[in-house]
């Protein structure tokens, strides 16, 4: 019985565990647009440290409007002189 009911409670923590787990991060996401999708390759940027983007907390979904989106993309390229840094070159990053 004791065998019985620590086997419970052991099965009991490991599903509590996973579920606090966080999603896995995706390799790559489609952020819809009208003016042509974004693709963004999450995996390369993951070295930036989830909380630049994600902010505090596990990293989940972010509110992105095109204002939001264009100040965190365009201003990181512009502080590391990497990836696109020209917010009015709307095609390096919107694809039709
Ligand atoms: C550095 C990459 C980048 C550049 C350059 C850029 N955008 Fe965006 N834009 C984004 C991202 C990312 C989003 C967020 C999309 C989402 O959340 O679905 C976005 C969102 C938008 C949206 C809102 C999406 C919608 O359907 O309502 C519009 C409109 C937009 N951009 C227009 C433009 C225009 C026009 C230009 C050029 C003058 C431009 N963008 C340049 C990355 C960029
Ligand atoms: C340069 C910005 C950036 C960095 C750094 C970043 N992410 Fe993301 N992440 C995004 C964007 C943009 C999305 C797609 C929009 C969304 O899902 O809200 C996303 C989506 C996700 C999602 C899917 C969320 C959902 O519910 O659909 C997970 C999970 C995630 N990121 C985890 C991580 C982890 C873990 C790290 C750190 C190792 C990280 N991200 C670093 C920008 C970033
Ligand atoms: C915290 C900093 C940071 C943020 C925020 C960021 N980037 Fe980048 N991005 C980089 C760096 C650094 C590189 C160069 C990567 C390399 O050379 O390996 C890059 C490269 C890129 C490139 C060209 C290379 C490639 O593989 O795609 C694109 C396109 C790009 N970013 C799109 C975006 C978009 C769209 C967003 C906003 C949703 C964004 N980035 C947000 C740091 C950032």
């Amino acid at each position: 019985m004791k065998k019985i009911l620590s086997a419970v409670i052991a099965v009991a923590f490991i599903s509590i565990a996973s579920s606090a787990i966080a999603a896995p991060p995706p390799a790559s996401v489609v952020l819809p647009a009208k003016t042509g999708n974004v693709t963004f390759n999450h995996k390369a940027h993951q070295g930036q440290g989830c909380k630049k983007c994600h902010g505090e907390g596990a990293p989940g979904k972010i509110e992105l409007n095109k204002d939001k989106a264009h100040a965190l993309c365009v201003d990181c390229h512009k502080e590391k002189a990497k990836g696109p840094q020209d917010a009015k070159t709307c095609n390096v990053c919107h694809k039709k």
